[in-house]
């Protein structure tokens, strides 16, 4: 039995009492992570699925840094939109492939192997894996058949949110292809601020909410809601994976 924790979107200001859509989003992370340390324990990998930071400053990613490093060498980070790669980079380094232009990691838990894929394109709000990003994936799918589930911050299919599904992971039908018929099963994703399920290339696709705050489904007009930090809890068992939202309830 394995446990991962999956956090997204913190949006995090430079300064610690900064704001983001009027939401505090720093108070809300520390009131997340105490909800993870009180009420989920123990955990094998603690995963935040991009936009980390809405100000890219290098004193917002290190103060991040601080924040999770209780859980050492199980944090894993991947970049969204609003970061910018080579400050994820100069703070979380050693938890990085070395050698990769991008920020992807494979960690091998109980049973199954866990990838996470970068799908920053700088200064756009799409996301886009690009050729060399899928070869690695295709021949890291190849090497081994073991039971693998994926973290991207864009999802490759729409939520229902017009204003957010225009800008979901554009080379989706070229991951679909590598994803069909090999050992993937799950995709978990952020960047859309709200829970949500599907399928893509045979695997399940779930979105999780925002630390920060949330953007209410099937919305007609761009707008959040400063409804409870939530993060995603995904227990593994052998090869079954089971996972649910958890809303951290007022403080
Ligand atoms: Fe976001
Ligand atoms: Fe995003």
């Amino acid at each position: 039995m394995a446990r991962i924790v999956q956090l997204t979107d913190l949006h995090l200001t430079s300064a610690p009492d900064g704001r983001s859509w009027r939401a505090d989003v720093w108070t809300n992370l520390r009131r997340a992570l105490e909800h993870v340390r009180t009420e989920v324990g123990s955990i094998d990998l603690l995963v935040l699925t991009g936009d980390l930071a809405n100000q890219r400053r290098p004193e917002t990613y290190a103060r991040l840094r601080e924040v999770v490093d209780e859980w050492g060498d199980r944090v894993r980070v991947l970049p969204g939109n609003h970061d910018n790669r080579e400050m994820v980079r100069a703070a979380f380094g050693d938890r990085l492939m070395p050698g990769s232009a991008t920020l992807n990691f494979v960690v091998p838990l109980g049973e199954l192997r866990v990838i996470g894929l970068d799908t920053l394109r700088p200064w756009r709000v799409h996301g886009r894996l690009g050729a060399p990003q899928l070869a690695w994936l295709a021949g890291e799918l190849r090497r081994s058949e073991t039971p693998t589930i994926l973290f991207m911050h864009h999802p490759p299919i729409r939520v229902g949110t017009w204003w957010l599904d225009k800008d979901l992971l554009r080379d989706h039908d070229e991951l679909r292809a590598i994803v069909e018929s090999s050992p993937v099963r799950a995709f978990f994703c952020g960047h859309v601020h709200q829970e949500s399920r599907g399928r893509f290339g045979g695997a399940d696709v779930w979105t999780t909410p925002s630390t920060a705050y949330q953007f209410p489904p099937h919305a007609l007009l761009p707008g959040s809601r400063r409804t409870p930090p939530a993060f995603r809890v995904i227990d593994l068992d052998g090869p079954r994976i089971d996972t649910h939202v958890v809303r951290v309830p007022p403080g």
